[in-house]
């Protein structure tokens, strides 16, 4: 079952006007929320990031939030989710094309479960990671559907037989593709500050938590090149790839290939957490 507006109704009921404007512009924002043992991790931070991503393209939710809350749960139940995603996204609905916000269309609420497995074998070795210019919108704070610059630069970095794009505006360095980047140097943690060049990551905020509660210093600061690819440990950060240590940047080996102390420490606080 999917659930497209406030219904409960199979995948192939899911239909979407060619008209839409999340279809046609992209005009809309979305969340991943990850499930663990049936239960939805982090759920009300998700639904307050969505909200504000809402707030930011003046979408509003067509119904109250608990009433989001509880479909969600429900979808969940309903499909038997023990472990995986929810995916959630609205859209300003349907209308005849025209860049200016229509008036009078009935926003479009759709969410669907996949199972998926946690990236174990990833997490005990580390992935690669490819370095592309940021040459995103400056409005990275908002969850939009609009991805196409995140998706080229994941491919390009596939192409290089890499995992992951790391993102840099010039000499600074921002995020990941799908994912948040931090760096370990002289037992500091350094991660790029919330504000408009990136995502504000529900695992981001999750992670500085944990690191405060081992006692790591967290600074929110951006860093440059030379520091991530000298850093003494790298690791990014999202719902799905947990807290995923990166070992080799471009041609840079980074921790030696394996995966550092203070990552691995906040991959056994992470796993505490969710098990
Ligand atoms: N991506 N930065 C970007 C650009 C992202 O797309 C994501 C998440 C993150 C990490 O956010 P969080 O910790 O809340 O998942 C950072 C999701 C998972 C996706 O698009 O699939």
């Amino acid at each position: 079952m999917i659930l497209l507006n406030n219904q409960f109704v199979s995948r192939d009921e899911g239909k979407v006007d060619i008209e839409d404007r999340g279809y046609q512009f992209g005009d809309g924002v979305y969340e991943v929320i990850r499930v663990y043992n049936g239960k939805l991790f982090s759920l009300a931070e998700h639904l307050e990031r969505f909200k504000r991503s809402m707030v930011a393209i003046s979408l509003k939710l067509p119904y109250a939030s608990e009433t989001l809350t509880d479909n969600l749960k429900t979808l969940v139940e309903k499909n038997n989710l023990r472990n995986g995603i929810i995916y959630i996204q609205i859209t300003r609905g349907a209308a005849s094309r025209n860049h200016g916000f229509p008036n009078n269309t009935t926003p479009v609420i759709s969410a669907y479960t996949k199972e998926i497995s946690r990236p174990i074998e990833a997490l005990n070795s580390g992935i690669s990671a490819h370095l592309v210019e940021d040459f995103r919108w400056l409005r990275c704070d908002i969850k939009s559907l609009n991805l196409l610059g995140n998706v080229l630069a994941k491919q390009e970095a596939l192409d290089h037989g890499c995992q992951e794009a790391i993102f840099h505006r010039g000499e600074r360095v921002t995020e990941g593709s799908s994912t948040n980047v931090f760096i370990i140097r002289a037992g500091k943690l350094l991660t790029h500050p919330a504000d408009n060049f990136i995502l504000n990551g529900i695992t981001r905020r999750y992670v500085i938590e944990l690191a405060c509660q081992l006692g790591l210093p967290v600074i929110e600061k951006s860093f440059t090149l030379n520091e991530l690819l000298t850093a003494d440990e790298v690791f990014v950060t999202s719902t799905t790839q947990e807290v995923m240590p990166v070992v080799k940047i471009n041609q840079s080996t980074i921790a030696e290939g394996r995966v550092g102390k203070w990552t691995q420490l906040l991959q056994n606080a992470f796993e505490s957490a969710i098990t």
